[in-house]
């Protein structure tokens, strides 16, 4: 099959390891209305969907690569690069909400220098925004590689993503 030709002309990404990718593209060889079922898969094993995945997608099962970056931006549950070191999801669920999440979002966004959805370019830190993980009674809670930190304020924020950046370590117990 002929490589799909995208007009920036820009050369991605190679996938490291093509096998889970041709295991889902061969799971659903000729089903065209499988596209989203197939990007929760990829998402599921690769952790995120970039260029290099859906070129090689748009190559093996014959989508054009402006129809998945289409699907791919439109569905903000698709993450479209690898996560940092450390992933900070900030709850913005209703009980975090009105106990200052937003205050949280902040402290992070200037501590660590991005947006939510984005990492830094040293590949260090990831930050998102999730909606409730389930322990509102700890509300505002931030969940950092997994661990949860409850009962979250701005201050609290800037010393645990400190510690982070300083040792690269566990963040503390802040929980
Ligand atoms: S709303 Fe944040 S934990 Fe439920």
């Amino acid at each position: 099959m002929e490589a799909v030709n995208c007009s920036c002309q820009q050369r991605f990404t190679p996938v490291d390891d093509l096998r889970p990718l041709e295991e889902i593209v061969e799971k659903y060889r000729g089903d065209r209305s499988a596209l989203i079922s197939i990007f929760h898969e990829l998402h599921e094993a690769y952790g995120y969907l970039d260029e290099g995945i859906m070129e090689e997608l748009a190559k093996r099962a014959g989508y054009q690569l402006s129809q998945l970056y289409g699907l791919a931006t439109f569905y903000t549950q698709f993450r479209l690069e690898p996560v940092g070191e450390h992933l900070i999801k900030i709850c913005h669920g209703t009980a975090c909400h009105v106990r200052n999440a937003q205050g949280l979002i902040d402290e992070a966004q200037r501590t660590l220098g991005i947006s939510p959805g984005q990492t830094s370019p040293d590949r260090k830190f990831t930050l998102e925004t999730v909606n409730c993980v389930g322990t509102c009674a700890l509300a505002p809670v931030v969940v950092v590689d997994g661990k949860y930190h409850g009962r979250m304020t701005p201050s609290k924020m800037q010393k645990l993503l400190k510690q982070y950046m300083e040792k690269g370590g566990t963040g503390g117990d802040e929980d």
